[in-house]
């Protein structure tokens, strides 16, 4: 059958299926012809809207369905009869065959705040995107957003609010967990298939927040201070290649300012950049209170969401009188409902609509384990205590609610786990954790030890006492310590020490039993002063709802760890451009910072520019505690016969071995080391190689010359200048294994 012809009879079987539905009405019309391009239909349907269709378009509700005990103003309105629950909503036009937007939260699984929204419904929580950012493998970034956009389309939603995709800028950041890393490399190409995940199921993409949302202190009022080339070669690269190469169908401003305007007001980023440079063609929809005017739509904010948590609803009956004014074209109108409406079309939520179906929840939840296996991080085995032998016989597990589950990171995007996990209430009185609440998904990494060495005797301390704790080691052959840090949205980590006294207990143990592995469960980085006190540490994230069998899957070898550090690990936080955060020591209004708690703006100063993490201490010449892409391994890996060519483009070819006698996956890593003569540190490709015992394969990276490159903001264009390039193959990016230099002629490229 041909492509038009499946079309055909796909749009036929779904008009079937909806009689009466948007898509009946859809099929009577013209634009319900799957031949045409998105934008043709996008252009048809949008000439038939009234003004009161397409004002309907561009002005979001909160998802939460009309009920007489929901205060009104949180609700979608009491008309919207087909409000699933979530996130967002915004209503259709079925007269035209125009869906209900049916908006969800995001990157780590459906969120449903525990039921909330969607009595009953429960979903697969994923890793942390750090996790995935670890794994340094796009294909798992796929296969993550697949398998989140697919529960979301079998719940009848139809857009999904990520990835995140900001920066980490700073390891104290509240949300690094919901973001991939500090580089814009491995950012954008792991966003960028996350989006074709989602959106091959019939699902929009939200890449988000655009942009600098890199702090969580006062993010409602936090001005974001960078000059544009740094922004270009840095946080905004990573949106440019995820917008590029991932096409999604939306862009979610952020809440913070950016040179002195507002993100979702900044006609610099919406217009220029998003839209002029980068030819974007969907539609930007603001964060949650994060509109500040009409004149947004001037800027280029097409979709004001959830419009009951800014000042005003700005879209609403503002923006009605800014069009009978002419302060607002009817053809910027006119623009901003064909961006949805296209994008829709593209998408294929239109001709595929989301369906409340059965969901394989098993499958989903092997994606969840593969992810944190993928990602799991082996940072220290000092006389290869690992993996653990099957002839261990006494373990001494202790501390992290080991018992319970595994921590999972807080705010918009925490998903509730199938099954009841445990709940533990921050006793935060009226401070910044009020309300908030601490949930460990039920995978619990005690169980699956005792399941992966069942002839072993393995006994549990909760790690409140050290002296106890120690006791227990001292009985041990091996002890394993599980530690956790959490973090939330809306605040950031005062410091990167391991909370509640977690790092004495380590010290107590190490001391007792110096055969002691220490498994992390973090949201970021975390300091470690006790480093020289274990053999062992093993950073696992927040791994998600498989996540003890994944760590116990690597602790006993079951799966050769593969996951390199996607942030720079700190000897501590004074290492950093901003050793306080800004704000942090003022006392803020409370809530997490959308515009109706306004504080006073203030300044954050990226100084640093495109300097963000290990480019950042290269320049400084700091030596971190653990570099950017570390990652050890039960294998060895060797790197041979490095070619380098250049003249108009740079491209690095290289084998890669595997020398050891188990399988595992070399993580090897492409740097720019200086470019004419000047020392400069980038990452320029990066590969995920499956290896078995003495296999070789063959590694080429070509390289976007992007990333060789200075942005010019006299004529908005990138320049390669002509000389000399030294380049690394590194195992991280401060361990060189080969090295060559090449001389390039240099290029001028279009933004
Ligand atoms: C967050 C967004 C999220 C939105 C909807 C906001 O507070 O910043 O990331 O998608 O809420 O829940």
């Amino acid at each position: 059958m041909s492509r038009s012809m499946a079309n055909k009879a796909c749009l036929l079987a779904s008009m079937m299926v909806f009689a009466g539905t948007p898509a009946a009405a859809l099929a009577a019309q013209p634009w319900g012809n799957g031949e045409l391009t998105p934008g043709e239909r996008a252009s048809m349907v949008v000439k038939r809207m009234t003004q009161a269709e397409k004002l309907s378009l561009v002005r979001g509700w909160l998802g939460v369905p009309y009920r007489p005990n929901v205060p009104t103003r949180f609700a979608a309105p009491k008309w919207a009869h087909n409000v699933i629950g979530s996130s967002g909503y915004v209503p259709g036009i079925p007269q035209l065959g125009i869906p209900a937007l049916q908006e969800t939260d995001a990157s780590l699984g459906i969120v449903n705040l525990g039921g909330m929204l969607r009595p009953g419904d429960v979903a697969t929580a994923l890793p942390s995107s750090l996790t995935l950012g670890a794994s340094f493998d796009p294909r798992m970034a796929y296969a993550a957003g697949a398998m989140v956009a697919r529960e979301a389309w079998h719940k009848g939603l139809n857009v999904l609010l990520g990835p995140g995709m900001d920066l980490v800028r700073d390891p104290r950041g509240g949300r690094n967990f919901e973001y991939l890393s500090e580089d814009p490399l491995l950012t954008g190409t792991l966003a960028a298939q996350y989006v074709r995940g989602v959106q091959d199921q019939h699902v929009v993409a939200v890449v988000k927040h655009f942009a600098m949302n890199d702090q969580e202190t006062g993010r409602g009022w936090a001005n974001a201070v960078i000059s544009d080339s740094a922004m270009r070669e840095s946080d905004l690269l990573a949106f440019e290649l995820a917008v590029e190469k991932g096409d999604p169908g939306a862009v979610m401003c952020a809440y913070n300012l950016v040179n002195g305007t507002y993100s979702c007001g900044n006609r610099y980023l919406l217009t220029e950049v998003l839209k002029r440079d980068w030819h974007f063609k969907g539609w930007v929809m603001s964060d949650w209170g994060a509109v500040h005017s009409v004149d947004s739509a001037n800027a280029g904010l097409d979709q004001e969401s959830a419009a009951v948590l800014d000042r005003r609803a700005y879209f609403g009956k503002p923006l009605r009188r800014a069009l009978r004014d002419g302060t607002v074209s009817e053809a910027r109108l006119t623009d901003m409902a064909h961006r949805i409406v296209r994008s829709m079309f593209a998408v294929g939520l239109i001709d595929h609509p989301a369906t409340k179906s059965a969901i394989d929840y098993e499958a989903d939840a092997e994606v969840a384990l593969h992810e944190a296996e993928d990602g799991i991080v082996l940072l220290k085995n000092d006389a290869q205590l690992l993996p653990l032998s099957h002839t261990v016989a006494r373990i001494a597990v202790i501390g992290g609610h080991a018992d319970v589950g595994v921590l999972s990171g807080g705010g918009s995007s925490q998903v509730y786990p199938i099954a009841p996990g445990a709940i533990v209430p921050i006793v935060g009185g009226d401070g910044p954790y009020e309300g908030l609440r601490m949930i460990f998904d039920p995978s619990a990494p005690l169980a699956a030890l005792r399941a992966a060495a069942p002839d072993a005797q393995i006994r549990f301390d909760p790690g409140i006492y050290p002296s106890a704790a120690a006791k227990l080691a001292k009985w041990a052959d091996v002890t394993i310590v599980f530690a956790t840090q959490w973090s939330a949205e809306g605040r950031d980590l005062p410091d990167l020490s391991l909370p509640s006294g977690q790092g004495e207990l380590i010290r107590a143990v190490g001391a007792a039993n110096p055969k002691t592995i220490v498994v992390l469960e973090t949201g970021s980085a975390v300091t470690m002063p006790w480093l020289d006190k274990v053999d062992a540490v093993v950073e696992a994230w927040y791994p998600g709802q498989r996540g003890g069998e994944a760590i116990a899957d690597v602790l006993y070898g079951k799966v050769d760890p593969s996951g390199h550090l996607p942030i720079t690990f700190p000897k501590d936080s004074g290492q950093y451009p901003r050793p306080v955060i800004p704000r942090s020591n003022v006392e803020e209004p409370k809530g997490l910072g959308p515009a109706k708690s306004a504080g006073t703006v203030f300044d954050v100063d990226y100084s640093e520019g495109a300097a963000v993490g290990y480019r950042w201490f290269f320049n400084e010449n700091l030596k971190p505690l653990f570099p950017f892409g570390f990652g050890l391994s039960y294998t060895s890996f060797r790197y041979s016969h490095l070619r380098i060519a250049g003249g108009r483009r740079l491209t690095v070819g290289f084998d890669v071995t595997n020398t050891g006698k188990v399988a595992g996956k070399a993580v090897p890593q492409v740097y720019l080391m200086s470019r004419t003569g000047r020392k400069l540190q980038r990452l320029l490709g990066f590969s995920k190689v499956p290896l078995s015992p003495g296999q070789t394969r063959h590694v080429s990276v070509a390289v976007d010359p992007r990333f060789l490159a200075d942005f010019d903001t006299t004529d908005d264009d990138w320049r390669v200048p002509a000389g000399a390039y030294a380049v690394m193959v590194g195992r991280s990016a401060t361990d060189a294994v080969l090295t060559g230099s090449v001389r390039l002629k240099g290029e001028l490229l279009p933004p």
